[in-house]
């Protein structure tokens, strides 16, 4: 080979490069040149063949041309590349006048709302938000609260026993009371303690096997009956609208005495009525009382000091008498048709 067909080939390849119109083109132009058995690496590997006295000139030379077609396939790559790119970009034009895609907002649950709403009311009223554990032994889930072993009022929470003897997930919120009341006495209290609570009940529209409840606590020198009544009625007119009705009746819980239970009225045009309050139009949506002396005296207190009352309440059931919530299930399911509504 010679320098001539050195400067022949490099003139071919430059030729049909420029020619090569793709991708597609170049990757076949690179193959034909500098493939292993292309025709650059063919030219290079002459450089042993060529008489001695020529072989400087021929390596030099063979050297240049590889670098310039490199260089300029190169240069025709990019070339290419930009092509090929704006040819896309007419092809698929891009619409700037589209509206941007909103990105979902999420909300809190219902029940946190409803629960975020009694904190609101209590809080106007003087009550701090305490938290307590939802895991019990059964000294405080029933034991401090009045109900010794074996005493049959512990048949009215169905409880769900863990493996560790004697610990149980808490049926109510009520064992919370003993807690702040250890942590306070002698000192006067006015709480309320929220959070989730488990009973190992048939699950019906009335009731499910985990809800929430918002215990009440107000301990202090010549608390009465009338400050529960006040309290309560205060909360359910702020809660429901001064105009709802709220039933006050006489009931049995061993860590109050006397005992109190409060219905609120079912909305009178709802078809379910009957059906969610058992033909009574009344929704229960809490147990109350004075704190038993027993509980105070658990608790740390003198009950010849301080009177206080307590009460329970369904915050889930709230909700329920609010928007005629037919089913309670409906707020653990996930399902979101009914979860976009609040
Ligand atoms: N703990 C009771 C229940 O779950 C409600 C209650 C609380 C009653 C406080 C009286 C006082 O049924």
């Amino acid at each position: 080979m010679s320098l001539d067909a050195l400067t022949d080939l490099e003139k071919q390849a430059l030729a049909e490069l420029a020619a090569c119109a793709d991708e597609a083109a170049l990757r076949a132009w690179n193959t034909k040149y500098f493939g292993d058995k292309g025709l650059m690496k063919a030219a290079l590997s002459k450089i042993g063949t060529i008489p001695k006295e020529q072989r400087a000139a021929y390596g030099q030379e063979a050297n240049r041309v590889k670098v310039a077609l490199t260089t300029a396939s190169e240069a025709k790559q990019a070339q290419v590349k930009e092509a090929a790119l704006a040819a896309s970009l007419s092809a698929n034009p891009l619409d700037v006048t589209l509206p941007g895609r909103p990105r979902p907002r999420g909300r809190l649950h219902p029940a946190t709302q409803i629960l975020r709403q009694v904190y609101a009311i209590f809080a106007d009223m003087g009550f701090q938000v305490y938290r307590t554990r939802e895991v019990e032994t059964e000294q405080y889930n029933f034991e401090y609260l009045n109900m010794p072993e074996h005493h049959p009022a512990r048949d009215m929470w169905d409880t769900f026993f863990t493996t560790t003897p004697g610990v149980v997930l808490r049926t109510h919120t009520s064992p919370g009371q003993i807690h702040v009341m250890r942590e306070s006495a002698p000192n006067p209290v006015r709480v309320i303690l929220p959070g989730m609570c488990y009973r190992y009940e048939a699950i019906t529209p009335r009731s499910e096997i985990q809800f929430y409840q918002v215990e009440g606590l107000a301990i202090g020198e010549g608390i009465t009956m009338a400050d529960l009544k006040g309290t309560i009625t205060a909360f359910a007119h702020r809660m429901f609208g001064p105009d709802r009705k709220v039933r006050i009746r006489s009931s049995y819980f061993p860590f109050t005495e006397p005992s109190i239970e409060v219905d609120i009225d079912w909305p009178k045009d709802d078809p379910n009525r009957d059906r969610l309050t058992k033909g009574t139009g009344w929704l229960e949506i809490m147990g109350a009382g004075m704190v038993h002396p027993t509980v105070l005296r658990h608790g740390g207190y003198d009950p010849d000091q301080v009177t206080g009352f307590a009460f329970g309440m369904g915050p889930q059931r709230m909700l329920m008498l609010q928007h005629a919530i037919d089913d309670i299930r409906l707020f653990w399911q996930n399902d979101l048709r009914f979860l976009r509504q609040f």
